[in-house]
């Protein structure tokens, strides 16, 4: 099925990002005094899924907000991007609001799509072919927070822009966001490209606190699946009834956090090794940063960025910027 799919892609790349290591890093990060599991194995197909369906809830203000700015100003947008870019997005999951770019630009010289979630990474950009006939996709399987292995992009196949929308940025510590933008950086100022990328602002807790605890309990059952796929994959044996989805915005770091909780005293044993839960234990599963305006500028100075433009919607939710290599 995946082959028959990849013909449509005009390369793809399987750079083999370790998920083979589950069970080790869910044994490590199960061992340590504060419980930890790693946020990149939330993406499986179920996964994936439920991501695409969190980005429909009501509540969860981000995608809707970032999609409005983008269709709102994209004729602007593709202003900068210039006709001639080839779009590198990291983590494009379903690869659906590049589509927005894409319909702006008269032409595009290529679309290379980079993510973690091989299958739904293949089936994602040979969709995007279709719709786009005329469009080199590639598509690159890689975990890009390891590393910027980007593969050459070619000399004829345009000016690169990076895409990163979605707040993904939000999901580094403020130390490894500085990291990873200087990587892009370091990548784009080899040929004078320039990066799109969309922050999440701080703003009313409560807002924040229905967005990753909705009512409907769609983001409980992602955080959820990283047991589901730790009992299917590594034969954990969870019992998913005795562990619940907590998400709350820690103000004095100015993230959200989201911790499944263990309602009992209970003991997992996983290759050999048993780990145990006190009642309302919690294991941290990720973060979502918040930036100011102000924040986000000072992040983007220190790893070689400079602000060459910023939209907003009007009640100050979420921000898109197009940033340059200073
Ligand atoms: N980066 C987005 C955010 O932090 C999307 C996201 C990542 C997310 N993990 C999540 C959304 C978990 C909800 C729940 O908002």
């Amino acid at each position: 099925m995946n082959s028959r799919l990849i013909d449509k892609l005009a390369t793809f790349y399987d750079l083999e990002p370790e998920i083979e290591d589950f069970g080790e890093a869910v044994v490590k990060g199960l061992s340590s005094e504060h419980k930890t599991l790693p946020c990149k194995f939330f993406y499986d197909l179920r996964g994936s899924q439920l991501f695409d369906e969190i980005c429909e809830l009501e509540e969860y203000y981000v995608t809707r907000t970032e999609v409005n700015l983008l269709k709102e100003n994209a004729a602007e947008i593709s202003q900068c991007l210039g006709d001639n870019c080839h779009l590198v997005e990291f983590g494009s999951g379903s690869s659906t609001k590049v589509r927005i770019l894409l319909d702006a630009l008269q032409q595009a010289a290529g679309y290379t799509a980079i993510d973690i979630s091989r299958d739904h990474l293949i089936a994602s950009c040979a969709e995007l072919a279709e719709s786009y006939p005329g469009l080199a996709v590639s598509a690159v399987c890689t975990d890009y927070s390891e590393a910027l292995e980007i593969p050459a992009l070619g000399s004829s196949s345009g000016r690169p822009v990076a895409f990163f929308p979605g707040s993904s940025l939000g999901n580094f510590d403020a130390k490894d966001a500085i990291v990873f933008l200087g990587r892009v950086a370091a990548f784009l100022s080899q040929s004078g490209g320039g990066l799109l990328i969309g922050v999440d602002l701080k703003k009313d807790e409560a807002i924040l606190n229905a967005a990753y605890d909705d009512a409907k309990g769609v983001t409980a059952a992602f955080n959820l699946n990283l047991l589901v796929r730790a009992n299917a994959e590594i034969d954990a044996g969870f019992d998913l009834s005795g562990f619940r989805h907590k998400a709350f915005y820690n103000a004095d770091i100015g993230r959200v956090e989201m911790h499944l909780v263990s309602t009992k005293k209970q003991s997992v044993t996983i290759d050999g090794k048993t780990i145990d839960f006190e009642p309302e234990e919690r294991i941290h599963t990720e973060n979502s940063y918040k930036y100011s305006l102000n924040q986000f500028a000072g992040i983007c100075q220190e790893a070689g960025f400079i602000s060459s433009k910023l939209w907003c919607d009007a009640d100050q939710l979420f921000s898109v910027h197009y940033l340059e290599t200073a």
